[in-house]
């Protein structure tokens, strides 16, 4: 959430800093704005997306090598020109830009209105510029000490980056909640609120940890704890390429990504599905296995797409290993005091990496002595490195803000857990064998699916104006019929609803008439003819019905519209038949004329609570 960027060195800041933004702007894209450092101290921002800034921009042409710029999700404040940021200091000495939350702003802020500053903004953030400000005036203290004893006195969390006017070789960075990582060159330096930014100038990256501060120079940079014990950071290479960030050809992100699944999927199983000795290797989890067979229960908790790939893990895990499984929303978890013992497995999902209720979530398991796991795709995320022991799901990026390539990886790393879990558990060796088989060919019965993307397309135009959807599935599908629902409302900005096909009895059976979509998946497997009996409900009430299914079926007499997917192992089933219902809401969004990779008031990281 809010996106940073920063640079120092030799080359013109500005568009170093626009072209990072575009390539943050999935954190935020209410407002933009830079700061650059020439002689004096450039500010320009405005409301809307990053072209709205570089349009400005272009106009002004500020010149200068150091500065610092951001995209806004909004938080305190609506999005204006006034709230945006950078925020500068009532001296004009300064700039600061900011992502988090500043929760004893309140208090701050009154103290510092009696001391007479006056603000411009509703943010939060300005608080946090004259809280500097005094305390720089007040004590004499040179810019980077002066901040270190802000932010002793800031409740909530933070991921800031500061230029001044007075010192046209430094920049401050520090975070406490919310990612920041330094870019390594040669002479110069970049920063990111993630590696995006980064990745088209070096490959050499230092990650800020949680409670440290980094002052950096042309010559050079110091990182400290924010109590200013000196640290050694080591330099990372980053293992994204800049293709993977950019969207060749493709009109959305989210387009590209969904068809990148079989590939994203043969990247997450490589050289873990193993036929030849019939094994699946899970390096990050080796040492942790006989724990996790051990385990009382296992928790899993998520957020958004990644609690829906969780419930799939519950059914696979339970289904297949027969150990207890427990799915929570992160944001629940954290505050309900969870009974915890070091008996308990807590996963967390995260494409990020960086969900503040995720990570929240771990770090209460960690107190109570449960094992913590991380499934990331962010390599090198908070989650990933505060987790005991974990497993990258190897998708590849992900930029548009609807998750997709991410949960069939999740689910798909899930699924290996689940079978090595059962394996010489509940499953014989033969078994096994035939598990790993299936799920080998799910890349390229995912590629089927995405072969009959223009039968969805059509399928679109039929159901466009629709104001209200309804998502039925059953079992291994249920989790499905959830996502397929949140895929829709978040791009399309239709109402949907997703629900255990039976429940519908006890509710959304009342909203059915002929204007309601109804989809089904319905798949040939042990909940068939259940699922058959409630289309039979749906028709009944003039429902309009389509129908995800396999070769298997025979409901076309049911259905108004039929998508027929390739057959699988039932415990396979969610890999394939969440796919056409991305491509359902992807071509509804670009239909209705919606920003499919941008989609209103949402943010693919998620990082205050
Ligand atoms: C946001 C995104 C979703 C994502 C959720 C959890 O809401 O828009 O696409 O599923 O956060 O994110 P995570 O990175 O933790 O998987």
């Amino acid at each position: 959430m809010c996106g940073i960027v920063g640079y120092i060195g030799s080359q013109q800041a500005s568009d170093i800093l626009v072209n990072g933004l575009r390539r943050l702007e999935y954190r935020g894209y209410d407002s933009a704005g830079v700061a650059i450092v020439n002689g004096s101290l450039h500010v320009c921002k405005r409301e809307g997306k990053v072209d709205e800034l570089d349009r400005a921009l272009k106009s002004e042409r500020l010149e200068g090598s150091i500065g610092i710029g951001h995209t806004r999700w909004a938080t305190h404040g609506p999005p204006s020109n006034e709230n945006s940021h950078p925020h500068v200091s009532s001296d004009d000495s300064f700039a600061l830009v900011h992502n988090g939350i500043i929760e004893n702003y309140t208090t701050l802020k009154e103290g510092l209105v009696r001391k007479g500053y006056t603000f411009d903004s509703e943010t939060d953030t300005e608080v946090l510029v004259h809280l500097i400000e005094d305390v720089r005036n007040s004590t004499g203290l040179e810019l980077p000490e002066a901040v270190r004893q802000a932010l002793a006195m800031v409740v909530g969390t933070y991921g800031i980056a500061i230029v001044s006017r007075e010192d046209p070789d430094l920049m401050i960075a520090a975070r406490k909640g919310s990612p920041l990582i330094v870019g390594v060159g040669d002479g110069e330096y970049f920063l990111g609120s993630d590696a995006a930014p980064l990745i088209e100038h070096t490959r050499q990256v230092v990650y800020l940890h949680d409670g440290e501060m980094v002052v950096i120079r042309r010559s050079g940079m110091d990182v400290r704890s924010l109590d200013n014990v000196p640290l050694t950071k080591e330099v990372h290479e980053l293992e994204w390429d800049l293709e993977q960030i950019e969207k060749q050809g493709y009109e959305y992100f989210m387009l590209k990504e969904i068809m990148e699944q079989p590939t994203a999927l043969e990247n997450c199983l490589r050289g873990r599905v193993r036929p030849g000795d019939n094994t699946i290797q899970l390096g990050g989890l080796l040492e942790h296995m006989e724990r996790i067979r051990a385990a009382r229960r296992i928790i899993i908790v998520g957020c958004g797409t990644s609690w829906h790939s969780a419930l799939v893990g519950e059914y696979l895990i339970e289904g297949l290993a027969r150990i207890p499984v427990e799915v929570e929303y992160a944001s629940e978890f954290r505050y309900r005091e969870p009974i915890l013992t070091d008996e308990d497995v807590v996963i967390a999902i995260s494409q990020s990496g960086e969900t503040a209720d995720t990570l929240a979530a771990i770090r209460e398991a960690k107190e109570h002595g449960a094992l913590a796991l991380g499934i990331c795709n962010s390599v090198g995320s908070t989650i990933a490195r505060e987790t005991d022991a974990g497993v990258y799901l190897h998708a590849g990026p992900e930029i548009g803000v609807a998750s997709t390539k991410a949960f069939t990886a999740q689910v798909a790393v899930l699924t290996m857990l689940a079978l090595k879990l059962a394996k010489g558990r509940t499953l014989t060796d033969e078994r096994f064998a035939e598990y790993l088989q299936g799920l080998l060919e799910i890349p390229n019965k995912i590629r089927d699916v995405l072969d009959i993307h223009e039968q969805i397309a059509e399928l679109a135009q039929v159901y466009r104006y629709a104001s209200n959807f309804l998502y039925l599935g059953r079992g291994y599908n249920f989790p499905v019929a959830l996502e397929g629902a949140l895929k829709l409302k978040e791009i399309s900005y239709i109402h949907a609803e997703g629900y255990p096909a039976a429940e519908m009895k006890h509710g959304p059976i009342a909203l059915i008439d002929r204007f309601m979509p109804v989809v089904f998946i319905a798949m040939h497997d042990s909940t068939y003819s259940k699922v058959v009996s409630n289309i039979e409900e749906v028709v009944a009430r003039r429902g309009s019905v389509i129908a995800i299914t396999d070769n298997g079926s025979d409901i076309e007499r049911h259905c108004e519209y039929m998508v027929r997917i390739p057959q699988t192992e039932e415990f396979l089933t969610p890999l394939l038949t969440v796919v056409p219902l991305q491509l359902l809401s992807y071509y509804i969004a670009v239909l209705r004329g919606c920003d499919v990779d941008q989609p209103r008031n949402l943010a693919k990281s998620v990082t205050v609570e």
